[in-house]
């Protein structure tokens, strides 16, 4: 395989859970910048229209990342204006809870309790949906989530905005390089954050820890990506009649590349 198995701060159970979802926080920012809205919405709309699924179940959620925005879009979709969005993660963020839960007729909510993706078969019915969360699975626990999803016969769609697709030794000679632009990066996407706090501020402009676990986790991202020939690896002897995987490339309405993602679908 390709993808490595770095860690990342966000991982640690120890790590506070403010700081986490401050850093969450950007990845919503960095979603929006770069439009990943559109593509994911086109490749749930068909699953969703398909299989007359009412609820997507988002696991790994943090801060909602783009899927808030995809649910809109989605509701502008002829027969699609009543599906539902859940989103849960291994540490829910208790902020995103009130606010979502608190704001009626969204069709959003927020699970209050931890959801671990690689335990999918406990989690509510629904679409599955992993977005920009399925590299912090180490190779045992994908292989479970794939496995989870295809015996219980759930749909479970897999989307992550980054490719792991230079040398690794490339990606070594330029880190320091990347560390910085990341750090620079979130000292301007920081004012766009939404409910701007004064522990995103302060952490941010005078004591710069998010700037340095945002950067350092993002850099780490790339590598731990399953390229998509690593999935195949992962799908190996998976394959059954009654379940199809698809992967390749999600693309906006221009056709352009926006991510990679793979789909289990029953049929
Ligand atoms: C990079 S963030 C992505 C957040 C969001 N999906 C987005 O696109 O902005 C990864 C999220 O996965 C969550 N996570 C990590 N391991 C998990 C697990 N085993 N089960 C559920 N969530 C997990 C983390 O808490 C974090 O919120």
């Amino acid at each position: 395989m390709k993808r490595i198995q770095l860690f990342e701060f966000e991982d640690f159970s120890w790590f506070p859970n403010w700081l986490r979802n401050c850093m969450t926080n950007l990845i919503v920012v960095l979603q929006r910048m770069m439009g990943t809205s559109e593509a994911l919405a086109s490749l749930i709309a068909r699953i969703i229209h398909d299989k007359k699924i009412w609820r997507i179940v988002d696991m790994g959620s943090g801060s909602g990342g783009a899927m808030p925005e995809v649910l809109k879009i989605l509701h502008t979709k002829e027969g699609l204006e009543h599906v539902e969005l859940m989103m849960t993660d291994l540490y829910p963020n208790k902020e995103f809870i009130q606010r979502f839960n608190n704001t009626p007729k969204t069709g959003i909510s927020y699970y209050e309790h931890s959801v671990d993706a690689t335990d999918i078969a406990t989690a509510p019915e629904g679409l599955k949906t992993m977005v920009n969360s399925f590299h912090h699975m180490p190779p045992k626990e994908a292989r479970k989530i794939l496995e989870s999803a295809q015996e219980n016969h759930q749909p479970l769609l897999i989307y992550e905005l980054g490719e792991n697709n230079i040398p690794l030794l490339v990606w070594w000679v330029f880190l320091p390089i990347g560390l910085i632009i990341l750090v620079v990066m979130v000292l301007f996407m920081t004012p766009f954050v939404k409910p701007l706090t004064w522990r995103q501020l302060v952490f941010t402009y005078i004591i710069p820890i998010i700037p340095i676990c945002y950067a350092w986790d993002g850099q780490a991202s790339l590598p731990r990506m399953y390229t998509l020939a690593d999935l195949d690896k992962l799908l190996e002897g998976l394959k059954k009649e009654n379940y199809i995987w698809e992967k390749g490339y999600a693309k906006t309405k221009k056709g352009k590349k926006k991510g990679t993602y793979l789909m289990g679908i029953p049929k």
